[in-house]
């Protein structure tokens, strides 16, 4: 019968959803992430949960589930980028665990744009808890309680982070402001996903082109990070 379809396939992705937090814990608990800082990052929450839920943010919007620390690691240390020249945006920050390691590279601004309320007040505290029980903070650190779509593209921003925060109808609307911002102020960018959800969107642009192989996440392999520079479509070169 149809309705025992649709609730054997609802019970699967429950069931796959709590192997994944499970594998995500494992990872974080290696990790001694926010047990070293005096943080709390760690813990999923679901879209519902968040008081600004509606129907469209139900539809758009993905659950917080932090990048495991290694994988953001690995995609800053990687990315070829001159620190001191840009700031770096993470697209749906959460409570904040990539701007924290962000911070740790010398940019000019560590950015994070949310739309939940709650997870920018966690985030700031885990920022002020960062500041009292300092790591190797290299940049400052800006919250924005906004929707992505809201955030415009500072004029000095070069690195765009998006670990799976939302559908490719909003980050469609997201990467039109970043390519806007950067036609009226032509300077380098990359962009960096972790996932895979939203590769369709940029890879249909033309206007990225992948930087270096596919980076395999230390964690697991639906962690996998990709970079892209911008070219303007121009065959791969960027501009100037
Ligand atoms: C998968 S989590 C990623 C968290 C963080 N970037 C990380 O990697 O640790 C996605 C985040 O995107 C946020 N988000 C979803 N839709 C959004 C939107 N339209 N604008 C801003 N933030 C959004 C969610 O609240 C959630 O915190």
């Amino acid at each position: 019968m149809p309705e025992n379809n649709a609730r054997r396939s609802a019970l699967e992705i429950l069931e796959k959803q709590r192997q994944f937090d499970l594998t995500l814990a494992e990872i974080d608990d290696i990790e001694g992430f926010d047990a070293f800082l005096g943080v709390e990052t760690g813990e999923p929450v679901e879209p519902w949960e968040v008081l600004e839920a509606d129907d469209r943010t139900l539809e758009n919007n993905s659950r917080y589930s932090p990048t495991p620390v290694r994988t953001v690691r690995a995609a800053l240390t990687a990315a070829a980028v001159r620190h001191e020249e840009i700031s770096f945006v993470d697209f749906g920050s959460g409570k904040g665990r990539v701007l924290l390691i962000a911070a740790e590279h010398p940019f000019k601004r560590v950015i994070g744009v949310d739309f939940s309320s709650e997870l920018c007040a966690t985030a700031r505290k885990n920022v002020e808890c960062t500041v009292r029980n300092p790591p190797v903070r290299r940049s400052p650190i800006e919250i924005h309680h906004q929707d992505a779509r809201e955030f415009a593209i500072p004029d000095d921003a070069g690195f765009f982070y998006f670990y799976e925060p939302f559908s490719a109808a909003v980050a469609a609307a997201v990467l039109d402001n970043i390519e806007a911002s950067l036609a009226r102020l032509p300077r380098d960018a990359v962009l960096c996903f972790v996932g895979s959800s939203l590769l369709t969107e940029v890879e249909r642009r033309g206007a990225w082109a992948q930087s270096g192989d596919t980076l395999a996440s230390p964690d697991a392999d639906y962690y996998s990070t990709r970079l892209y520079t911008y070219t303007n479509g121009s065959a791969g070169e960027r501009p100037g």
